[in-house]
């Protein structure tokens, strides 16, 4: 069994369509969903799926005894970053080389980088003239939004489109691809029996 885990702090579309793509699968499962901010509505689409909801702190997100110990009492294979803004202590990603990703909501490396989240990257995309937007689904490392990219889906900006209307594209592309993504990092280290990538 492949065990993952999704940290989020906002509404938790992404974190609720991961859960549900797993459920009732055999060998990959959401074991825990991590929030550092308490009563964001992610918590709740969490509980209601049946996945324990673990809220945390600055502290415990950066003392070996807090979110670190967590994860390895776990035993998790993949760290899924839906929708968080905290950059990841070296500690754990050290400790998970190659298993932290992250999905940015544009098409890296334009768009990202600290403070470009939400409406703010849907704003500057259309703001820049871009024809094109979409997701991108990255490794995590120390600097914000600038791992290995994995996998890009892209989107028109037709004229017209506002922040809004924008990030529902962005959106449908994240459901559409996240999930699939995840089984096949995952299903690459199970077939070859090593950390993904
Ligand atoms: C997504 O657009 C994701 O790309 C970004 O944060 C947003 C989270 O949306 N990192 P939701 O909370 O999953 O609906």
């Amino acid at each position: 069994m492949k065990k993952i885990v999704i940290f989020a702090s906002g509404s938790g579309s992404n974190a609720e369509n991961i859960i549900r793509y797993f459920e009732g699968d055999g060998q990959i499962r959401v074991v825990a969903l991590f929030c550092n901010r308490p009563g964001a509505f992610v918590l709740e689409r969490a509980s209601r799926l049946g996945v324990p909801g673990i809220v945390f702190g600055r502290d415990e997100w950066t003392s070996a005894g807090g979110i670190p110990a967590r994860l390895r009492e776990l035993g998790v294979d993949l760290i899924v970053l839906a929708g968080f803004l905290w950059r990841v202590p070296e500690m754990i990603l050290e400790e998970y080389p190659g298993r932290v990703i992250n999905i940015h909501p544009a098409l890296l490396p334009s768009h990202g980088g600290k403070g470009m989240y939400g409406e703010r990257v849907h704003e500057a995309v259309i703001r820049a003239g871009d024809r094109k937007s979409g997701i991108t689904i990255h490794h995590v490392n120390e600097r914000y939004d600038e791992g290995a990219i994995i996998f890009q889906a892209s989107c028109d900006v037709s004229p017209g489109e506002t922040p809004g209307s924008l990030a529902a594209k962005v959106h449908a592309l994240e459901h559409a691809h996240f999930p699939a993504v995840i089984r096949g990092l995952l299903e690459r280290d199970m077939n070859m029996n090593r950390t993904p990538y």
